[in-house]
């Protein structure tokens, strides 16, 4: 049997399939609690046993139609050796680059160490296969991890160099292309019946530039997650002009940030669109979740459309207002 999402591209839309991009996390008691006794979060995204528990939290709060997996883009540099941190009210923090160690990666001590990944995603693939849900893996865009890796903290604020296209750069390109291509596999084989791709900072590149940056290496993925078999799903956050990345790359799903306006895009745009809601609106009324989320579904009609924020759930965001908004979506589509 088809899941929601499955349904829903191959045009054979019954109901708004709904998940959230980061639900799975900050904003739930119950991953906190967690989070406090492990204060490593590498480390915690290895331990398949809480990793598997945080993964399925928002399914069994909220029913979600998808599961998305609990890690994070960064265990990719982590796994290509360099060394990634997360401090308190900083955010990631990287250490510098080490060419000689990046050069001499293998393909089996890459899957050996990101492998408890691997298991997680077996064991929510079990939990939830039952019930007919996705299990999402995903990776960072080639272009947002060059970004952290090389700027080695977020970008936030403005605060990252332009990187020139020279030998270096392309070198890290090419490196990020056949290990995520690697790690895609992976999730695959493990169960991921989606590819979820966050370029999270597209949206800092000049129009010039997202061609080298963005369109070609998310192509490159697109089409190998193609080849597996699977569903992708891109997320060029930030990007001035949807239509032409949709052209240019032609992922299955591409989901969609709040800056954008949804009818220009339903009128234009002729694949599954996911997503849009200013994830800031969970933090108003009642009354504003409603007409905003019903904009959301009113505009594209039932049509190929997965309900999803413009980013991620925000910590603040207080998860009973999450509830409130699965309501909404799924009396809308009169579930
Ligand atoms: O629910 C889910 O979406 C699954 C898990 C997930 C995490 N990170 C867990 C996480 C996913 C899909 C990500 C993706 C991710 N990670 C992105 C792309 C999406 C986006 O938000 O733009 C990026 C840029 C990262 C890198 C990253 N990881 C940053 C910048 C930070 C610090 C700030 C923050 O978002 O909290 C993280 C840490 C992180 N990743 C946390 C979680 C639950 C918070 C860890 C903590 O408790 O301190």
């Amino acid at each position: 049997m088809n899941t929601l999402i499955q349904d829903c591209i191959n045009n054979k839309f019954s109901k708004t399939p709904i998940w959230l991009m980061r639900q799975a996390g900050r904003y739930l008691p119950e991953f906190r609690s967690i989070r406090e006794k492990n204060q490593d979060f590498i480390k915690l995204c290895l331990n398949t046993k809480l990793s598997s528990q945080i993964t399925i939290q928002p399914i069994t709060r909220f029913d979600f139609d998808a599961a998305i997996v609990f890690s994070d883009i960064l265990l990719v540099p982590y796994a290509l050796g360099q060394q990634v941190s997360f401090k308190k009210d900083f955010g990631p923090n990287l250490q510098k680059i080490d060419l000689k160690i990046l050069n001499e990666v293998k393909k089996e001590s890459f899957l050996k160490k990101l492998n408890p990944v691997y298991e997680t995603i077996k064991e929510t693939k079990t939990k939830l296969s039952a019930n007919n849900k996705d299990t999402i893996g995903f990776v960072g865009a080639p272009w947002t991890l060059l970004l952290y890796m090389l700027n080695r903290k977020s970008p936030k604020g403005g605060n990252f160099n332009v990187f020139q296209k020279d030998k270096f750069v392309h070198d890290i390109m090419l490196k990020l292309d056949k290990f995520l291509k690697i790690h895609i596999e992976a999730q695959i084989k493990s169960g991921a019946s989606i590819i979820q791709i966050f370029d999270s900072w597209a949206g800092l590149l000049p129009e010039k530039d997202l061609e080298y940056f963005v369109y070609k290496p998310i192509k490159s993925l697109v089409d190998f997650i193609r080849q597996k078999e699977s569903i992708s799903i891109c997320f060029p956050r930030n990007i001035n002009n949807y239509k032409k990345f949709v052209e240019n790359v032609n992922p299955d799903i591409v989901s969609i940030d709040y800056n954008i306006d949804p009818s220009t895009i339903r009128d234009t745009i002729d694949i599954t669109v996911q997503g849009g809601l200013d994830p800031k609106i969970l933090l108003q009324n009642k009354d504003i979740v409603r007409n905003e989320v019903t904009k959301y579904l009113k505009t594209f009609d039932k049509k190929r459309y997965i309900f999803n924020l413009g980013h991620g759930v925000l910590p603040d965001t207080n998860p009973d207002m999450v509830k409130y908004l699965v309501d909404v979506v799924r009396s809308f589509s009169g579930q």
